[in-house]
Order: C-alpha cells, then structure tokens, then sequence
C-alpha cells in the first residue's frame, strides 16, 4: 500500500527441511534436501533448519553437507535439551559459516507429566543447562519452550528468562498442537515480553501448527504483538496439518505493510519455483485452491470477475502473479526459438543452471517442441523441474513397446541402460501397460519393489499436453519419489518410476543387499 512505513524487519526461519520432512511422506534424500536448502538460500530466508541430526544418520549426513554447501543463511540444526543431542547437532553444523544450535524441552503440564516425567524445576534446570551447554560450541543458540501455548504462563516466562541467562540469542515460543487462536496467542506473545527481562536483547520466535487451520493467523497475530521471527515451511508442509505457511506470511506482509510495518528479506518472484520444487521432491501436491501458490490462486473463472480484471486487475486481484514469480502461461516459444531466448526464459521462471544443465535441458525442449505444436511456460517449468529433482542416473530407459487394450492382458518390455551402458530388457504382463511396465522394471532389478503412491496429472491443457507422472516406492524400509514427463502418459509413468529407482539405486543410507 503507497506510503505505508516499513518499520521493522522480520526474520524468516525456514523449518520446511526439518518439521516439514517429519510429516508423513515427505521424505527427502540428501540429494533432495540440498537441492531444496539451495533455493531457500536463492529465496533469501533468514535461517534454514537443515534437521534434526541425532535423529538418524542420514539427518546427520544432510545437515552436515547443507552446512558446508550452503552459504547466506544462518543454518540451524536441532537437538533435545540433552549433551549428547547437542554433540551430534554441532558436529554437523560446525563447518556452517553461520550455525545455530536450535535446542527445545517441553514445558506444558501434560508433556513435562507423561512425556519427559520431570517437574516444573528440573525442566527449567534442563533448559538452562542445554543453552549453556550449546553456548560453548556456538554463539547463535535458539531455544523453544515445547507446547509453550499449553503451558503456565508464568512458567513459561521463568523459562525463557532462564534461557537467555544462560545465553540464548533467540527464544521461540510454539503452539507445538495448533491449538492457540490468534487473539489468544498475541496475549501471550505480549504476556511475555512484558515480563521476560532481558528479552529486548534477543529475537522472539514463534512457530505455529495448524491443526485448527490457525497456522498463519496466529503467526501474524504474533507479529503484530512484536514477534521478530516467524517458523514457517514451504507449501505449509509440517507434522500432521503441518506449520505456517511461508509464502502466505510473506505475502501477507508484502500485500498489508499498512498493517504490519514489517518487511523480510525474502525475494517474493521466487516462492513460486520453490513451492514447485519442494512439491516436486516430496512427491506433495499443492491442493488447487492453496492461498498464494495453488493452480487456482490468481485464476479468474466467474464472468463478472474476469471482466472487472479486464477493467483494472486490482479489482480482483490483490497481488499480482508476477510478485511471486507466477509464470504467465505465455506461448512464446516453439521449435524454431534458439537457445539464448530459451535460457533467458528459465532464468525469468526462477531456474538458474550451470551451462552444461542449460545444454540438456534445451535438447529436451527441443525434443519437446517436435512432438507438441506449443510449449508453454508450464511445460519448460516442468521440464526445469524434472531435470533439479532427478537422481544419478544408474539406469536410464532406453526403450518400452506395450500391447495393451480392453479385454486383453497388458504386456510391457523394456529396455533398460544400465550405468556401463549395457542394456536389460524384460516383458511382464499386468493390469494394464503401466502395471506392466512397472514390472518389466522390477524384473530387471531383481528387487521387491512396493508403489506406495502413483498420480498423473497434466502440465497444461490440449490433447497434445504433456502428462506428468509421480510415483513414490517404498524399498527396505525407505521412501524414494521419481517425476516423468512425456507427451505419452505411459512413457512419463516409466520415466518417473526409473527416476525413484535412481534414487533408490543412489542412496547413500539404504541397507546394502546381502551378496
Ligand atoms: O512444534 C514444535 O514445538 C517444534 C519444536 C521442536 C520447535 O517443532
Ligand atoms: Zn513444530
């Protein structure tokens, strides 16, 4: 809004690669998750917490290298309030340029009873030690109070002061079970601050579920309430209903600076192609009507909307697509374009590569634009897309041929290029050319192979669209996610199902099979 005053900067603290990897499903490789960390740094969050190391090896590894590979935002690491839980969380963040020590115990009545079976006191003694303990490996050290909206209020202020005593730099406040509503919960923000000392000498975080769909509310309701740092995801990814949204809080504070004063250091015209790749590598699809980054979110349907949007768009609209980095749709290029006019519209979409990335990427557009009559900003988007999320490539297709129709059994063979180039071919029959595909495929692998999830959908509209196929396969107790594109929906479905092999295949934590 003209002439509204900025009076403040808030923090924008990423969690997407650590609360948002714990929800169901979500899994990401280490591959994946640096791919994701590298474009929230493009982004320009603040803080990315890169996960929770002592939690498995793998969550070490993925900090470790995120720490080591990713420079401009502080990276933060997160531990229960216990040495051995710190150990491990510094061990991976030490060769961060900026690590954070993000350390938390719970402090509601009912976790403290049934959870961590400690008193009131001994919580608060833990607390204090574990931010002091943090303190002597690192300097930036955060610390939440678990299920601080279920816990005394009073408690929690005798905590947080404890906190900061013993060194934290950043205090957080969560609503652990999105159970606060927004008044409530800027009560309890200012409840804090008046009567926390010391808490103007550090950011005050928050950090919301949204089990009662009150993520983002309560989020900004903090903000108005002074809070200097928001806990968010991408696509509001998080345990159950997930957590605050981050491109709705920062849109909210883009679009209401008269409201808010406050502004952050997020680059808006990139949130579209973030969502798209963190959507991508979890396999997650973004529900149509999702505020900011859903396919319906600038999309104008009813006859009276259009033509006030034709009139002057602020009728209707009260962001623009272009502000977070929404392709138009335009359909400017096709076979003849070269490939300077192509780069230049990858970088326009948000997608930076390397030349070499560039080189391949035209070759598939080029492919592209031989087989369908336009390729629209949707279809180079999900090539770029395609290309960012896909894995070493162990085995490559080098050919299928199906037999299939109605009343008929499905046969598939196919043909297989292993990394020597030499070449496996299997036929199978199944329940339709897809089925059969899938396991000629696990024929050549010689592996039990479980398809936990398989959707097609399509990138634009017309005959000619291409389809995109995702599948998710569960191996030995592991989660792998592969993305195929093709003209030919069969042809994507085997594309996506030999990239999660890839993933599988190249999965530095996965039980190595016996002989
Ligand atoms: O929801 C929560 O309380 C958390 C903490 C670990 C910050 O994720
Ligand atoms: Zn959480």
């Amino acid at each position: 809004m003209a002439g509204a005053s900025i009076a403040r900067t808030l923090r924008i603290f990423d969690t997407t690669l650590r609360d948002g990897e714990q929800a169901p499903g979500c899994s990401m490789n280490l591959r994946e998750k640096l791919a994701v960390a590298h474009q929230l740094a493009r982004l320009g969050v603040d803080v990315i917490e890169a996960g929770f190391p002592i939690s498995s090896p793998d969550d070490g590894a993925s900090v470790r290298e995120i720490a080591r590979a990713v420079k401009g935002p502080i990276i933060a690491g997160l531990a229960r309030a216990a040495e051995k839980d710190i150990d491990a969380a510094w061990e991976s963040l030490k060769g961060a340029q900026r690590p954070r020590i993000h350390t938390f115990i719970a402090t509601s009545p009912v976790h403290m009873e049934y959870k961590l079976e400690m008193g009131p006191e001994e919580v608060l003694e833990r607390a204090a030690a574990a931010v002091r303990y943090a303190k002597s490996f690192c300097p930036d050290v955060e610390f939440s109070a678990e299920d601080g909206s279920r816990s005394d209020p009073d408690f929690l202020c005798r905590v947080f002061a404890a906190a900061i005593a013993a060194g934290a730099t950043t205090i957080n406040l969560p609503d652990t079970v999105g159970y606060a509503t927004p008044g409530e919960f800027a009560a309890l923000v200012r409840r804090v601050r008046a009567n926390v000392p010391e808490i103007g000498r550090v950011a005050f975080s928050v950090h919301c579920h949204d089990d009662l769909g009150l993520a983002v509310a309560n989020s900004l309701a903090a903000v108005e309430a002074g809070a200097d740092q928001v806990e968010c995801t991408i696509n509001g990814l998080g345990e159950r209903a997930g957590n605050a949204a981050l491109e709705e809080i920062v849109m909210a504070l883009r679009t209401r600076p008269d409201l808010y004063g406050a502004a952050c250091g997020v680059d808006s015209r990139q949130i579209y192609a973030t969502s798209r790749l963190v959507s991508a590598t979890t396999g997650v699809k973004v529900q149509p009507n999702k505020a900011i980054v859903g396919d319906n979110a600038f999309a104008h349907e009813a006859g009276i909307h259009q033509h006030g949007v034709l009139a002057n768009r602020t009728t209707y609209e009260i962001m623009t697509p272009e502000s977070i980095g929404l392709p138009r749709n335009r359909m400017v290029l096709g076979k003849h374009s070269g490939k300077h006019a192509f780069e230049e519209r990858l970088v326009e979409l948000g997608y930076e590569a390397p030349p070499d990335e560039v080189a391949s990427l035209f070759a598939e557009f080029k492919n592209l634009a031989d087989r369908k009559k336009t390729v629209s900003d949707r279809d180079i988007e999900a090539l770029a897309m395609g290309r960012t999320t896909r894995a070493v490539e162990t085995w490559r297709l080098d050919r299928f041929v199906i037999n299939s129709g109605n009343g008929i059994a499905s046969t598939s063979a196919v043909r297989l290029a292993g990394a020597d180039g030499a070449l496996c071919e299997k036929v199978a029959v199944g329940d339709g050319p897809i089925d059969a595909s899938f396991k000629a495929i696990d024929g050549i692998l010689g592996k039990k192979i479980v398809l936990e999830d398989f959707s097609l959908s399509s990138v634009t509209e017309g005959k000619d669209a291409q389809g995109e196929a995702r599948v998710r396969i569960f191996h030995e107790g592991r989660r792998y996610n592969g993305l195929g594109l093709s003209t030919d929906i069969v042809e994507a479905s085997v594309r996506a199902y030999v990239q999660a092999i890839n993933a599988l295949e190249n999965d530095p934590g996965k039980v190595p099979c016996a002989g």
